[in-house]
């Protein structure tokens, strides 16, 4: 199996000290930058846009993984690529036509990942699970960081593993929301593939540390 993959979300960053932030991921453990978009609209929250991204792009060294947590996805997708995001996820409750999405995103040079909300079954992606290069299972209600985990994922990822193999999808499966040590290894053995922390991270007192500690424990 590959190696398990931390994607710390710089939503719970310090905004007011990005660069700090960023180049503190660029020299730990971590293998990505999780980006949460938020539009007021799909989620009841709103966090940062283009702007924001472009300044973060041109600090990190790691690859960009976009979580779009916004209505009618496809209008953005040139602009993320313009951008040099490396994954454009996009809701799979937010796109009524997700295999045209989905090409579009790969025919900009990403790859295309879909997140499914904590009440969105697996059994949906059963037509559609090998366009997909990553399943983003939420894993708290998205729009917010530090809320806790939801217990159910751990079935989810079962069953969403289950459907990758019968399928013969090469998928790979990224949990987001109240990611933290206590349940990090649980869901690598029940397969995933990318584990996103936001507060665990960076709210504590060594984030470098903690990273470093979320990759032993899933090795
Ligand atoms: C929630 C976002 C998450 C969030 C995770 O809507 O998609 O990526 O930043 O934050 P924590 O790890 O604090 O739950
Ligand atoms: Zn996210």
């Amino acid at each position: 199996m590959n190696k398990s993959i931390i994607a710390p979300s710089l939503l719970a960053s310090d905004f007011a000290n990005l660069q700090h932030d960023i180049e503190m991921v660029n020299q730990s453990d971590a293998d990505w930058f999780h980006l949460d978009i938020m539009d007021g609209v799909f989620v009841p929250n709103i966090s940062f846009g283009m702007p924001v991204v472009q300044a973060m792009a041109k600090h990190a060294q790691k690859p960009l993984d976009v979580h779009l947590m916004i209505v009618d996805p496809d209008r953005y997708i040139k602009t993320f690529a313009k951008l040099g995001v490396h994954h454009l996820a996009v809701h799979y409750e937010a796109c009524p036509h997700l295999h045209r999405t989905l090409q579009a995103i790969k025919a900009e040079g990403m790859k295309a990942g879909v997140a499914l909300n904590p009440h969105t079954p697996v059994s949906l992606l059963e037509d559609i699970i090998q366009d997909i290069d990553i399943v983003i299972v939420m894993s708290v209600n998205p729009g917010f960081g530090g809320q806790s985990f939801i217990e159910n994922t751990y079935q989810k990822v079962k069953d969403l593993k289950a459907l990758i193999e019968r399928k013969n999808s090469s998928a790979l499966i990224e949990i987001d929301g109240g990611v933290n040590d206590a349940n990090a290894k649980k869901l690598v053995d029940a397969g995933a593939d990318i584990l996103v922390a936001g507060s665990f991270v960076f709210k504590s007192e060594n984030p470098t540390q903690t990273i470093k500690g979320l990759k032993e424990k899933i090795a």
